[in-house]
């Protein structure tokens, strides 16, 4: 029995702050801000998608990581990607990286474009404290080794991370928090379902459309709706609507953070930034 109480709420809809980061790009911010300090175990969420070049074409110069994941995924544009170590690859539209920065990473992030539209979002995931300094890792998907589900309305899923009832598989695995990343599109008036673990944090991105929950609340483009929980997440669309769905295990352990650095403690923030002083990031 379908019961209402089982399906997500919307609990909250964040509107995002407009910000510039690294050598100015120019973004929305849905996490990380005084609005949304965090989402366990989601740290930040930016959104950039612009068709000025000078809103990104300085992009992200060398900066440091350390205890944390970046995930940067491009619906339009190109990207490359650059490490100390020597490590780069090319971030292109519909493609994605996670990369668990672990005990340290120092990368540049610049688009591979000069002029046109460049529009992605970056999501900063947690590691629990028994993986915070693990080895760093990469794991980069082009576009077409994302896989796919074609729905019966017309919709599409795209699986980043995470497994659906159909049993499509993400290409990324091995992450702490248990995610799922999901890239969906429904045309008008389809109704999206998909269960969760009950205590996992949920949130979509609204990025074209507007969808509502089971209790009618609607979020519209460019709105971050937090789910509550629910063994369930039950959204329609009430227009054509795409939308970012993403979830994973909150690990409830205390967050210290500086910057690029996310620890439990401020000892461990002081290590952090004496080790990146010392050029510790850059050793092999
Ligand atoms: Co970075």
């Amino acid at each position: 029995m379908d019961l209402p109480s089982s399906t997500r709420p919307v609990t909250r809809l964040v509107s995002g702050r407009e910000t510039r980061d690294g050598a100015g790009v120019r973004l929305v911010r849905y996490i990380g801000t005084p609005d949304l300090d965090r989402f366990d175990p989601f740290l930040l969420l930016d959104e950039f998608r612009s068709d000025d070049p000078d809103d990104y074409i300085r992009g992200f110069p060398p900066h440091p990581h350390r205890g944390s994941e970046t995930v940067t995924y491009l619906l339009h544009g190109r990207m490359r990607h650059r490490d100390s170590m020597g490590r780069a690859g090319l971030l292109r539209a519909g493609g994605v990286q996670w990369m668990t920065a672990g005990r340290g990473v120092e990368h540049s992030e610049m688009p591979e474009q000069e002029q046109g539209l460049l529009h992605g979002f970056q999501l900063w995931v947690n590691l629990p404290a028994a993986q915070k300094m693990v080895p760093p890792r990469y794991q980069e998907f082009p576009p077409d080794a994302i896989p796919e589900e074609s729905r019966p309305d017309g919709g599409r899923v795209r699986v980043i991370a995470g497994t659906t009832p159909a049993g499509t598989r993400g290409p990324v695995t091995g992450i702490a928090a248990e995610p799922l990343y999901l890239d969906v599109t429904l045309p008008s008036a389809a109704r999206f379902r998909f269960p969760l673990p009950r205590d996992h944090r949920a949130f979509v991105l609204v990025v074209a459309g507007t969808v509502a929950d089971a209790g009618g609340r609607r979020a519209g483009a460019r709105r971050l709706a937090l789910l509550g929980p629910g063994r369930e997440v039950r959204l329609d669309a009430v227009d054509p609507a795409r939308f970012l769905l993403v979830a994973g295990r909150p690990f409830g352990e205390p967050v210290v953070r500086q910057g690029p650095f996310v620890m439990n403690t401020e000892e461990e923030i002081r290590q952090a930034l004496a080790d990146y002083r010392s050029g510790r990031f850059r050793a092999p």
